[in-house]
């Protein structure tokens, strides 16, 4: 089936994002949350973002528009008209589940339903739908306008024709796609996030401050964010998050998350998007 018209769940920051990316893409899209707000700041930083691009003519002005054009929505009904739903919600379990059962009854059974979760089993996620075949990961990374990546991932019953679908569908976006197996934090986060978590380590042992750590991974490496500084970028809370999914998962204490990372988010030092993280934000 050709795909024309993409619906994404959530206009947070990985929502809008994949949004903008489908319609600069010359895709159809609705971008839906649960409240207007939250859908206009959605679109007030695809504004933004779309503007800067357009200014650097990295988009053209058309393909500016396209984004501007999308349609905004509160309604998970308005779904039932899409050609591939991507589910880019909050990372909390109990929501995903609820939100695939939903729209498994929106949504005609042959349409594919893509997710963007970083670290919640797909085969899971699937087996909350009667279409388990047509479920299948869609992982971008953030800014996802300026990311490349996409992590296709499969899930137990994923069907070759849904890999293919997201396949087509990045390649449309101009990302690079790798298919991986269905596996706690797949392969990005599986190895991203223990290397965070180390440096959380290394800065809570005194082995050098946040500056100094970030330095050695930036120009020692060619990193082109240092650990700490990335930490504040992704959300402290989501590195806890996915560090929690494969300690519990992989059952090794080598994804023990490191305490520090823990005292950062029981003080609300969520990163950028809460004004402090290992860094200070006035924005
Ligand atoms: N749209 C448009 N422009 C954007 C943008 C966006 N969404 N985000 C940043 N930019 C712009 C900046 O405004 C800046 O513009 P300017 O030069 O006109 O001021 C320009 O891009 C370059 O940004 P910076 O000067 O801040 O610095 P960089 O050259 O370092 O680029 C970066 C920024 C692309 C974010 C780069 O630092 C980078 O690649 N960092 C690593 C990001 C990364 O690893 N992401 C993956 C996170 S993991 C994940 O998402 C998975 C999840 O499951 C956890």
């Amino acid at each position: 089936m050709s795909i024309k018209h993409i619906f994404v769940v959530g206009a947070g920051t990985m929502g809008n994002g994949i949004a903008q990316t489908a319609a600069v893409s010359g895709y159809q899209v609705s971008m839906m949350d649960i409240n207007e707000a939250a859908v206009e700041r959605g679109q007030a930083t695809i504004a933004k973002s779309v503007e800067k691009l357009a200014k650097k003519e990295r988009i053209s002005a058309e393909q500016k528009q396209s984004a501007l054009d999308i349609t905004g929505t509160t309604q998970l009904g308005d779904a039932a008209k899409a050609d591939l739903v991507i589910e880019a919600a909050t990372e909390n379990p109990e929501l995903k589940f609820e939100l695939f059962q939903n729209l498994d009854e929106i949504v005609p059974k042959d349409i594919v339903l893509a997710s963007n979760t970083s670290s919640i089993s797909l085969t899971k996620l699937a087996a909350a739908t009667g279409r388990p075949d047509k479920v299948v990961g869609m992982h971008f990374f953030n800014p996802v306008p300026l990311m490349s990546l996409i992590e296709i991932v499969r899930g137990l019953a994923t069907s070759d024709a849904a890999v293919e679908t997201a396949l087509e569908v990045g390649r449309q976006m101009g990302k690079t796609s790798v298919v991986v197996k269905d596996s706690p934090g797949f392969v990005s986060n599986r190895i991203l996030c223990p290397m965070i978590n180390e440096a959380i380590y290394a800065l809570d042992e005194g082995i050098a401050d946040a500056e100094g750590i970030d330095t050695v991974m930036k120009l020692g490496m060619a990193h082109p964010m240092g650990p700490l500084s990335l930490a504040d970028l992704i959300g402290i809370d989501v590195v806890l998050y996915v560090m929690e999914v494969l300690h519990r998962d992989l059952g090794d204490d080598k994804y023990r998350p490191a305490p520090l990372l823990r005292r950062m988010v029981d003080a609300g030092h969520l990163g950028r998007k809460s004004g402090k993280g290992f860094y200070e934000y006035n924005n």
